[in-house]
């Protein structure tokens, strides 16, 4: 028996020790996360989707928020006894509760009732279920994703890249917010084909998988207007500039043929209004290490990619700075700038590389 934020999981090995169904303990801050954000916007007789569910632990973190009506699912029957265990020892009603076996593509394509939120806990990546996962989702709806494809979005793995996300990806010092605003572009896209317009509401990267908290409004005005978000990405490695532009570029001004990545959303990855609400309530739970990356997150509003103090110190050949201080030299000559939950050695600032380097 294991105990995760005061619920009990039943999750113990069987007769070949292997766990009879799937439990992370890396993944634990991004449930904190989602059981924060969920308690901010979840209401009375919401319909609550836990498509790929494991334990259940996922419903029943959030179940303790609000009396919803909750569809719990997995295709592996070993986690349909595990749930229905978990929801016992943990007192709660299993006629409460509604526990199908059923591929996820099935579950979204035959259920009755149009979700109000649905929480997406992929093996690998979420595209191939956004078409009939939108057929599941009421007008106006939130979804929480997780994908733990990062090498692909990420630029170690091109092809599977171009393959799931029809996307190119780059692989240098910030290939992992490249990763997640490819992410998003992708999400965004599929969601506007089937009507729903795509406001990221809460993502980031963590260690092995991204977690996108997003709304979805119906409306084809409003699909088109996101769409106009997503653009090319322009790097070049030789004077470092990073920038977005509607049409590709081929050099740089410094005169460098400049690396791209396609398609990448290219505004805010969060709403700061509602990262900050999550964030309060991580604290009120005493979500701690949850309430840290949101704090770092809700700062995160300079969309050119984040740098790197190596990188510049790898160019210039200098020491590399604490990046406390080179963010506080920033600021007092005017620039805006703040740290990245994306690396401890990044920074985000609307200086240009050059002014960066006077820094240093
Ligand atoms: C990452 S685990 C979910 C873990 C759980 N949500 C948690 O937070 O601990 C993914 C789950 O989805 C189930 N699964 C995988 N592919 C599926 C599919 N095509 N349809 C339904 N369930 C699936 C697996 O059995 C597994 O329990
Ligand atoms: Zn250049």
């Amino acid at each position: 028996m294991i105990e995760e934020r005061g619920i009990k999981l039943d999750i113990k090995p069987d007769a070949k020790r292997k766990a009879r169904v799937f439990y992370n303990v890396d993944s634990i801050i991004a449930r904190d996360i989602a059981e924060a954000a969920f308690a901010v916007f979840a209401k009375k007789q919401y319909n609550v989707a836990d498509a790929m569910a494991g334990s259940a632990i996922r419903t029943m973190r959030y179940a303790r928020h609000c009396n919803a009506n909750f569809f719990i699912n997995d295709n592996n029957p070993k986690a349909i006894e595990v749930i229905k265990q978990n929801l016992i020892i943990n007192n709660l009603n299993l006629d409460n509760f509604t526990i199908t076996k059923s591929d996820v593509r099935e579950f979204f394509a035959k259920n009755r009732v149009a979700f109000d939120f649905v929480d997406l806990d992929c093996f690998g990546s979420a595209m191939p279920f956004i078409d009939i996962l939108s057929f599941a989702l009421r007008r106006n709806s939130y979804v929480s994703l997780i994908v733990t494809d990062v090498a692909a979005l990420c630029g170690n793995s091109p092809k599977a890249c171009r393959r799931k996300y029809f996307a190119k990806p780059l692989y240098n010092s910030f290939k992992f917010e490249t990763g997640l605003r490819i992410l998003l572009a992708s999400l965004c896209y599929d969601f506007a084909r089937n009507e729903f317009a795509f406001f990221p509401m809460l993502s980031y990267y963590y260690k092995h998988f991204y977690h996108v908290i997003a709304k979805l409004k119906k409306s084809r005005r409003l699909a088109d207007e996101q769409i106009r978000k997503i653009k090319f990405l322009n790097f070049c490695k030789n004077c470092l500039t990073r920038e977005y532009s509607t049409m590709p570029k081929e050099f740089c001004v410094c005169g460098e043929k400049l690396q791209h990545a396609y398609p990448v959303w290219t505004e805010n990855f969060f709403d700061k209004g509602f990262v900050s609400k999550v964030y309060s309530k991580a604290l009120e739970l005493k979500f701690s290490e949850a309430a840290a990356l949101l704090s770092l997150i809700s700062e995160e509003n300079i969309n050119i990619p984040f740098y790197t103090t190596s990188e510049f110190a790898k160019k210039l050949k200098k020491e590399m700075p604490k990046v406390d201080e080179l963010i506080k030299k920033l600021q007092k000559k005017g620039f805006r700038a703040v740290r990245t939950h994306f690396s401890k050695e990044g920074f985000r600032t609307d200086a240009k590389p050059e002014e960066i380097a006077t820094f240093f």
